[in-house]
């Protein structure tokens, strides 16, 4: 069995990455019912559950050149001038390097899910939510497995890159109970949605699609998590308070939207930094991206109850206030239709696999 460390391009600095804490862990003695809607997401929690091993067929394999099998112009620098004059071959390193650097960061990030999840378990008051994030917690740890999974099979893996280092930090060491919630549910689950969902829906390679699609089908659960915690905690707070979190969500919205630039991708292929960062910067890829990004977040910044004037003239700055219009329900029910499609197309094949040994008996 092939380890992350052992196919690791970049090393990571050191084995482990130590993120000082200060907070207070809360027992609560009440164990009263809790919420309804939250007891009810806690049900679906536990209802949901599933075993990356045997959900999906590991037995399928992905293509050297193209592992996730996805267009052209899904590969950030396919115009630029380096990537032009590459050859096939040269051109499917970088393909499968950027895969596979783009797919660490989700192993990565999702090993930030993991910890986040479990410091709510301890730190916030509530029993219920407690209860919930304890299903956050197994969800969190069956994603960091099936992405390493599937890793293993690209063979190539990249260290986490620093812009989402610097955002988890920022999260984790914030000794306050709702900044977990609001850097973890809202922000990077949000930026996690917006790039799963771009291999889910635009990898032929079934396995990478459906990897994706399963993973997507619990972090819907996760953002409706975070929005159930916030919606009730927010508007008791002071304006100042809510203007505190706001600089926060406005920041980290300027930091995932120009600084995913892979430098350290391009830097290890050789390749011309600047050339490729400003190229990844205009494609479609990241146009397509960042509509999404802000698809996932902006209406969800403004269902918590953080829509002072401070973020809704940031969001107008940057251009992106329309997107507090999005259906976020639609798309959460989206992801679970989704990610049962491809069940029903694994039971299919299942079916037809059976058939065949039938026959051949
Ligand atoms: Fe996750
Ligand atoms: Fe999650």
């Amino acid at each position: 069995m092939t380890a992350i460390k052992d196919i690791y391009v970049l090393q990571p600095e050191g084995k482990t990455w130590p993120v000082p804490q200060d907070f207070d862990v809360n027992f609560n003695w009440e164990y009263d019912d809790g919420r309804a809607a939250m007891m009810g997401l806690y049900a679906k929690g536990k209802q949901m559950q599933w075993d990356a091993e045997t959900r999906i067929d590991w037995s399928q394999e992905i293509d050297e050149d193209n592992p996730e099998q996805m267009p052209e112009e899904s590969l950030p620098i396919h115009m630029a001038d380096c990537y032009l004059k590459m050859s096939r071959q040269e051109k499917a390193t970088v393909r499968r390097h950027f895969q596979a650097w783009q797919l660490s960061q989700f192993m990565q990030g999702e090993q930030g899910a993991l910890i986040c999840a479990a410091k709510i378990v301890t730190q916030v008051p509530d029993a219920d939510s407690k209860f919930y994030a304890a299903t956050q917690t197994i969800d969190e740890a069956r994603h960091v497995e099936a992405y390493k999974k599937l890793l293993t099979k690209f063979k190539v893996a990249y260290p986490m890159t620093k812009p989402l280092q610097d955002l988890i930090d920022q999260t984790l060491r914030d000794s306050r109970w709702d900044m977990t919630y609001l850097g973890m549910q809202v922000v990077i689950e949000g930026l996690a949605l917006a790039s799963f969902g771009q291999i889910r829906d635009q990898a032929q390679n079934p396995l990478c699609a459906q990897v994706n699609a399963y993973v997507m089908q619990d972090e819907s659960r996760h953002v409706a998590f975070g929005r159930l915690a916030l919606r009730d905690y927010y508007p008791k707070l002071t304006q100042k308070e809510r203007d505190e979190r706001e600089e926060f969500l406005l920041e980290a919205s300027y930091l995932m939207r120009d600084r995913f630039d892979a430098v350290e991708l391009w830097q290890n292929l050789g390749l011309p930094i600047e050339e490729c960062a400003k190229s990844m910067y205009e494609s479609g890829f990241m146009e397509k991206f960042r509509n999404s990004l802000f698809t996932r977040i902006v209406p969800i910044v403004k269902d918590i109850g953080l829509w002072g004037e401070y973020i809704q003239k940031g969001y107008t700055e940057m251009g992106v206030i329309d997107y507090a219009k999005a259906d976020v329900q639609a798309l959460q029910d989206n992801d679970e239709d989704i990610a049962k499609q491809f069940d029903a197309r694994q039971r299919d094949i299942q079916r037809v696999i059976d058939r065949a040994q039938v026959a051949a008996e």
